[in-house]
């Protein structure tokens, strides 16, 4: 067992026989700063901390396929099981690839599995290509010239801000293909204290999100063109801090279609979520995707009435996923290790 790797993180190694494959199962471990309100006899006794997104149940699947792998040794090469921290925003997946997890743990083939709410329980969910979006931030700061009640003395960064969040709008129905997805969203503006007073700067921040990194990158270049052009027109300046955090999910062809076929092998049909289309919430293993091939899949947490959905303080893991997903692990490693 290795600590350490991206703060606290931990990758556990079984190793049997003599086979040359190496495979990588990854579980994500933190919480959200939520407070808990299910009120179950198991729910969080940290206020204001929460398993909001079930990576504790994540943790728990990939452990007891650790030690049933273990135990009962129905597989040959290695079996490298990466424990990730720090999933939530902070992209715990880079901080492990920094400190070498694939040069300490070299992987032929790389998995994740996500609980899905809004899923029939214990149901798998497969896609390859895209599968999830790239997430960037994007602050965007106007300045203009303060003044007081004479406005045609002062330049206002209100009135700039106000013409970028319209001329944001032309960017997704005018310069993105109408098939490829884009999501450009204005969730802060901040500007001024008083009702008389034109404020010298004002601040917006955006979440971007799209499908394909070409779209990803058209997007950043035509967002700070509208933000800089914009701001000249009224001559204003805008300062554009164009942060990229989490890449487009990306699955590998190939290993998608190996991890469906196990599912349907030990399932059938009916244990696959049939037409699985990309979903538009992002996720680190993305990073490990571009530097492995490997497939990140789905498992239903339920789909009944009354079920929450991720980050919310009412979600729920569903422990009935807990010996589903743990025995498609196994059955993962036993079929790419052999
Ligand atoms: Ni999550």
């Amino acid at each position: 067992m290795h600590r350490g790797l991206g703060q606290t993180g931990v990758v556990g190694q079984l190793k049997l026989g003599r086979g040359t494959r190496r495979l990588g199962l990854r579980a994500d471990m933190d919480a959200l700063p939520i407070h808990e309100t299910t009120g179950l006899p198991y729910a969080s006794k940290v206020p204001g901390k929460m398993h909001a997104c079930g990576h504790d149940g994540h943790t728990a699947m990939l452990l007891a396929a650790a030690q049933h792998l273990a135990r009962e040794k129905c597989f040959d090469g290695t079996l490298n099981l990466i424990f990730q921290p720090a999933e939530e925003g902070l992209a715990g997946a880079r901080k492990m690839l920094e400190d070498g997890l694939f040069e300490k743990f070299p992987c032929d083939a790389v998995f994740a599995m996500h609980n899905m709410p809004g899923f029939p329980t214990g149901k798998f969910g497969f896609l390859p290509g895209s599968f999830m979006a790239s997430s960037d931030t994007v602050i965007i700061t106007v300045t203009g010239r303060g003044g007081h009640g004479a406005p045609h003395k002062a330049v206002d960064p209100v009135v700039v801000c106000a013409q970028i969040v319209l001329a944001l709008q032309s960017i997704v129905s005018r310069n993105i293909a109408p098939l490829d997805m884009a999501i450009i969203t204005v969730g802060a503006i901040h500007a001024g204290d008083a009702p008389n007073v034109i404020p010298e700067t004002a601040e917006m921040r955006l979440s971007v999100r799209t499908l394909r990194p070409e779209v990803r990158d058209h997007l950043q270049e035509r967002i700070t063109a509208v933000a800089y052009g914009q701001a000249a027109v009224y001559g204003a300046r805008a300062k554009v801090d164009y942060q990229r955090r989490y890449p487009v999910l990306v699955n590998d062809v190939e290993m998608t279609h190996l991890a469906r076929q196990v599912a349907l092998d030990w399932l059938g049909e009916d244990g696959v979520i049939p037409d699985m289309q990309p979903l538009t919430g992002s996720e680190d293993f993305a990073f490990l995707l571009e530097r492995c091939p490997g497939s990140y899949l789905i498992i239903g947490n339920g789909d009944g009435e009354g079920g929450c959905m991720v980050h919310n303080p009412g979600y729920d893991f569903n422990d009935a996923c807990l010996a589903t997903g743990a025995a498609y692990w196994v059955r993962l490693a036993e079929t790419f290790l052999v």
